[in-house]
């Protein structure tokens, strides 16, 4: 049997333009459900947009549009990039998809039912940009004003349903204790349990003042709260709200979901309303809710006022200049995955560019199906054992890199994966500088011990290539091709075993990672 793995990214708001936070979340996302799809792993990977709320009604009413057309408009920008940055989604959710409607309906009836959703009247400090309700303390530390807007907090009253979190005090904290990589990173666990000892309150979910939303059932009036429409995505598109649809018999079996990736910024609801509502629909919780930082630009916060977002016509010039692979590297390699922000810095992406794809890998490949051009026909040699390992236990050593990647990216360390990989490729390159095999290429009786460095060299990337094809998909099939290495068999480990590259295989040259000039990269 295979292990089945469901990845979710936040479904993204279709009154936003598509940006590099947007790209990050999805892409990082794509590398890990490539990465287990190759593991051998049943993976579902879902993405989408979340298109209901005020702000859609506002945005769609400035522009002369009905919501739904502006839905469908940005909805249709965001799939577009999935195209674009290669991203291998297997399901695409739209909030206004009436099979996520029907759902959602459902599942609040379910909750009405339960009595964790009842009537009642409701007063606090509304942020009205944010569409988000603050408790007093909340409110009295960001000193009564939006901290994302800058705009005062609303005092504000609503007859409204509520959620009744405040019942779900004692097991969140039982959760946290018993479950405690449920959040991670831990810094950010540490900020929600924080929170979550100030003591809960039940949360309004209904809202009264606008009409772009789900009603809630017989009560129509009422329109759900985007955010609890939105959080059921990662059920509905399961189909888990509908026990007898098509979708429910394909994908139910995929709950619960293992790796749930958010931004920090909405990791209240993830950490908390979600595992909640879950508990009171009786569903499993996810095995984690990852929370990376964010991007800033060139040392600054990104911001409409400032204008610097790193927007999609930048990240096509980023691909265009260095390619798509680049582009996702440096995003798993460089990104805020931890609890601190990273910076999007064309020097910093130049610079990763160079060292790590061109003079690393690339030169390494190259070096490598050069040589084996040059000194064996372009055929791969045999390692004979002759030469002594050069220092170097490849077996043992390779072995240790390849435990170290997949359990780097099953705890989805996507840097320290490919930090792994990348440290068996450096060790070919210090292989090749140790042991010389361009001088020893002189001597006609050192001919077999050339076969057996350059035999070890080729084995080596082989195994670096199936480790990074989750994040440089393209760049390594062009390898695999030149190299006649077949296509991945989806058993990741088993490939990875040493000594499975075949003597007599031909090895055309590669060139993966062409050079790019600094000044042609800055313009
Ligand atoms: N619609 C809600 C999420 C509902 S999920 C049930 C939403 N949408 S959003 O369009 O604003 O997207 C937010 C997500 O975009 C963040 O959680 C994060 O994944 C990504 N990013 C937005 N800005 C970012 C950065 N500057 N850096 C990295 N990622 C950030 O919130």
């Amino acid at each position: 049997m295979q292990t089945k793995q469901y990845i979710t990214t936040p479904i993204y708001y279709v009154n936003d333009r598509p940006h590099i936070g947007h790209v990050y979340t999805t892409t990082i996302c794509d590398v890990w459900a490539r990465f287990m799809r190759l593991a051998g792993d049943d993976v579902f990977f879902l993405t989408g947009t979340d298109e209901h709320g005020q702000k859609v009604e506002q945005s769609a009413e400035a522009r002369g549009v009905t919501p739904q057309a502006l839905a469908d408009e940005n909805s249709a920008e965001f799939r577009r990039i999935m195209g674009m940055f290669h991203l291998t989604n297997d399901e695409f959710i739209r909030t206004t998809d009436p099979r996520h409607e029907q759902q959602v309906q459902a599942l609040v009836k379910r909750l009405m039912d339960s009595g964790d959703v009842y009537l009642g009247t409701f007063e606090g400090w509304y942020d009205a940009g944010q569409e988000e309700y603050y408790t007093e303390t909340k409110a009295r530390d960001v000193e009564y004003r939006s901290p994302i807007s800058g705009k005062p907090l609303e005092r504000a009253t609503e007859e409204n349903y509520y959620f009744k979190l405040s019942a779900y005090q004692q097991r969140l904290e039982t959760m946290f204790s018993e479950h405690p990589d449920i959040v991670r990173p831990e810094a950010r666990r540490n900020e929600v349990l924080g929170r979550l000892r100030e003591g809960l309150q039940d949360v309004p979910i209904s809202r009264t003042n606008f009409a772009w939303g789900i009603g809630v059932p017989e009560s129509p009036e009422h329109v759900i709260y985007v955010w609890i429409d939105a959080l059921f995505n990662y059920i509905t598109a399961l189909g888990i709200g509908d026990p007898s649809s098509q979708w429910n018999a394909e994908r139910s079996g995929y709950w619960p979901a293992s790796m749930q990736v958010i931004g920090k910024e909405i990791l209240w609801f993830h950490a908390v309303i979600w595992p909640a509502l879950l508990m009171a629909l009786e569903l499993p919780l996810p095995g984690c809710v990852y929370a990376h930082s964010f991007w800033i630009s060139e040392g600054q916060k990104m911001s409409k006022s400032l204008g610097n977002f790193i927007d999609l016509e930048q990240l096509q010039d980023y691909m265009e200049l260095y390619g798509s692979d680049a582009l996702r590297y440096f995003l798993a390699t460089q990104g805020p995955l931890g609890a601190t922000d990273s910076d999007f810095s064309r020097s910093q992406f130049h610079e990763t560019y160079t060292t790590d794809l061109v003079n690393t890998l690339g030169n390494c490949a190259s070096r490598t199906s050069a040589m084996i051009g040059k000194y064996c026909e372009g055929v791969c040699p045999a390692d004979t054992g002759e030469c002594e390992g050069g220092g170097v236990e490849w077996d043992a050593f390779v072995a240790e890199q390849v435990e170290s990647s997949v359990a780097a990216m099953e705890r989805f360390d996507l840097a320290g994966s490919i930090a792994a990989a990348m440290a068996i490729v450096r060790r070919v390159d210090a292989f090749i500088n140790d042991t010389a095999p361009f001088k020893l290429a002189k001597d006609p009786d050192a001919a077999a011990i050339v076969g057996d460095i350059l035999y070890r060299c080729a084995e080596a990337i082989r195994i670096a290539v199936c480790l990074l094809e989750a994040v440089m998909p393209s760049r390594m099939e062009e390898l695999r091709t030149a190299w006649n290495l077949g296509e991945a068999t989806g058993d990741l480990r088993a490939e990875c075993v040493w000594g499975l590259l075949k003597p007599g295989t031909t090895i055309d040259k590669v060139a993966l990672f062409p050079r790019v000039d600094a000044e042609a990269a800055s313009a």
